[in-house]
């Protein structure tokens, strides 16, 4: 079965063909991100506009791409939330229009859900699939999650963000370092100038909640630390690289250490990492040493970096995994949703 999906929830443009939930045929991702990177930030107008621009072409090429006829697309899946309204927008209206066009049932996708499957993708998972039960922490820009995984469609979430998401934070703490957004990626840069220096850090940022006997977070601490410790910096270009080693070392931390403590509670077969923030390195090499000290037989999945942030490879995948037909007049954008029942 060939689904083609469309993903327009924040700054990303995508597009994509997968067969069977696991092979990508073709991959497209228009980001807008250079324009946010001007503003500090996203501007939800701005970011609605180049949806409008680019969700034709990039539908377009990535049907082109797939060198296959359009009888040979078996559905058609769209992200319907969580996300920027104007975004969504954009995607779900089109999705619509060519379900209806095209005569071809429509399948609408919770984006966070959706992240969970790029841990299905054959770059993923090489020869083993991922099993039940399984953990997926979800990091993303918005969201932190840890849910429990009983099969496909059967989830349960354990424990998430109280407060800001653990990419909020790398965003907002990157911004108080004068760095430029997405801050995930300009904090591990900047980090790795301190780690090569090979000498330890005499900042010491909080790890809020990490021994707390639950499976929550709260990053917005991490922040105001920040905040406090950029106001006594006199030169805060030079003292950079070790804050930004820090702010990356805490919120891998808190990450790995919930997670490990899911792990050790739920012991399921699987661990999927799921979000962009699944693309830091730090956070991939902590929780694969970790996985492989504890003495679980659980197995770690990580999808590669270009497969963590967004596209629409993954909502493919969770389209085929989880085939539910809908009427598309009862498709709405569901700018709220999230991973708490
Ligand atoms: O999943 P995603 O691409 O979009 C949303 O659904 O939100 O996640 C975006 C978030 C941003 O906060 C960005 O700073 C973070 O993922 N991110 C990273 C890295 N790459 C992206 N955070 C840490 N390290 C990275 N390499
Ligand atoms: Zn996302």
């Amino acid at each position: 079965m060939k689904i083609l999906a469309i993903e327009s929830s924040c700054d990303e443009t995508a597009a994509a063909v997968v067969e069977n939930g696991t092979k990508i045929i073709s991959n497209i991702v228009a980001s807008s991100i250079d324009i946010h990177a001007k503003t500090g930030g996203i501007i939800p107008e701005s970011a609605a506009r180049q949806q409008l621009k680019s969700i034709i072409p990039v539908i377009d090429k990535s049907l082109k791409d797939s060198e296959i006829s359009l009888k040979d697309i078996d559905a058609i899946a769209v992200t319907v939330g969580p996300g920027l309204i104007g975004s969504l927008l954009v995607g779900v209206e089109t999705a619509k229009t060519l379900s209806v066009l095209w005569k071809k049932p429509i399948i609408p996708i919770n984006h966070l859900v959706g992240h969970i499957y790029a841990n299905f993708i054959h770059q993923t998972i090489g020869s083993t699939t991922p099993r039940f039960p399984a953990i997926a922490l979800v990091v993303s820009g918005g969201h932190t999650d840890l849910v429990f995984m009983k099969g496909h469609g059967k989830l349960k979430w354990i424990g998430g963000t109280r407060d800001d998401a653990a990419g909020e934070a790398f965003d907002k703490t990157a911004r108080l370092l004068g760095l430029t957004y997405p801050g995930g990626p300009s904090i591990a840069y900047t980090a790795e100038k301190f780690k090569n220096k090979n000498i330890k850090t005499k900042i010491q940022l909080p790890r809020p909640m990490i021994n707390d006997n639950n499976f929550d977070f709260s990053f917005s601490g991490l922040k105001t630390a920040v905040l406090r410790t950029v106001k006594a910096t006199k030169n805060i270009e030079k003292k950079a690289p070790e804050l930004a080693f820090e702010i990356q070392e805490a919120i891998t931390d808190v990450l790995t250490k919930k997670t490990l403590k899911a792990v050790e509670k739920f012991k399921p077969k699987s661990l999927l990492l799921a979000g962009g923030v699944a693309a830091n390195m730090r956070l991939r090499e902590k929780l694969e040493s970790e996985i492989n000290k504890s003495k679980t037989k659980t197995i770690l999945f990580i999808p590669p970096p270009k497969l963590c942030t967004d596209n629409a490879v993954y909502i493919a995948s969770c389209a085929f995994y989880n085939f539910k037909k809908v009427d598309f007049q009862n498709i709405d954008t569901q700018p709220e949703l999230s991973l708490r029942n």
